[in-house]
């Protein structure tokens, strides 16, 4: 299997370097216009060029990885070299719909990853198109599992899991950041404290993945009556910080319907 990365920035080159180590490809090739920016990539097999034509041409599955705005450019550019081939896009909002009408010849897939990708622990979210054959799913399946934990989902769903998982790893660092502040106030040094509370983080994760624990089972483990946690939860409970959260999802998942109706508008006649 060929694999060839196209829009090799920070998603793309991540993608590049899991599907290099993972040893499911025979080659993989990274594409972008200022391909010295990525020349490091060749220290982990990776081919680097800018001539997308000939990334798509020489794969057997591309992975569009270039910002929303670009998609459109660069499978016009591709087009002739990813008939009956397997196109992956990793592009916020772009739908398979506006996908299909670009290159009707090409196989999609959506995905909606996040910044985890780096350090192989994404949740990415994934939904192909009607030429998509249950062989060509495994293919993918196979890819995507590189990079972390995946689900198929509706693609109806993808604004809501891009407002939950895309962004994430940005609204759970601006909580990690909240609470750590706090405990910096007190004296307790910023490196200790941004461990404890990312360390904690990866462990509640565990416990909700690995741990047969349910959400409710943690808390009621954790907040003994009278205790530390119930005194933080009641605090919590009284700021309405669950109803503010709920509303701030709620922002962003219609920020994103806004995002993705306005650019297919954009991208199909
Ligand atoms: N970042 C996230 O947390 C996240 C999460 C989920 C999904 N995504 C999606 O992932 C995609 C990539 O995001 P990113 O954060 O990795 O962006 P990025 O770092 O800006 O990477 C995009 C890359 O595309 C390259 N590019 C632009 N035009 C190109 C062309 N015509 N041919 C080849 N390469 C081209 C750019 O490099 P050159 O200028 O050198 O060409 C750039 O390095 C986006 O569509 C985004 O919606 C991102």
């Amino acid at each position: 299997m060929i694999i060839s990365i196209i829009g090799a920035g920070s998603i793309g080159s991540a993608v590049a370097r899991s599907l290099a180590e993972s040893g499911i490809a025979n080659r993989v090739i990274a594409s972008r216009r200022h391909s010295k920016k990525i020349m490091h990539l060749k220290d982990f097999g990776i081919e680097v060029t800018n001539d997308n034509r000939k990334a798509a041409g020489e794969a057997d599955i591309v992975i569009i990885c270039v910002k929303p705005r670009d998609v459109k450019g660069v499978i016009e550019e591709i087009h002739e070299e990813i008939k009956e081939k397997i196109v992956i896009s990793m592009a916020a909002a772009v739908s398979l719909e506006s996908l299909k009408k670009i290159a009707p010849e090409a196989k999609f897939v959506r995905v909606m990853p996040n910044l985890a990708v780096l350090v192989k622990e994404s949740f990415s979210a994934y939904s192909t198109d009607k030429d998509i054959s249950s062989e060509d799913k495994t293919a993918v399946e196979k890819i995507l599992k590189t990079l972390g934990r995946i689900v198929e989902i509706d693609e109806r769903m993808m604004d809501v899991i891009t407002a939950l998982s895309g962004c994430a790893p940005a609204y759970l660092s601006f909580m990690i950041k909240a609470a750590s502040e706090a405990c910096v106030k007190e004296g307790l040094p910023e490196e200790i404290a941004l461990v404890a509370s990312a360390q904690s983080l990866i462990g509640t994760g565990k416990l909700l993945l690995e741990g047969e624990l349910s959400v409710s089972e943690i808390i009621e483990k954790v907040a003994t009556p009278g205790g530390v946690t119930e005194e933080e939860l009641k605090e919590m409970n009284r700021l309405q910080i669950a109803e503010n959260i709920e509303s701030a999802i709620r922002a962003g998942i219609e920020k994103s319907r806004r995002i993705s109706e306005e650019l297919n508008r954009s991208l199909t006649p």
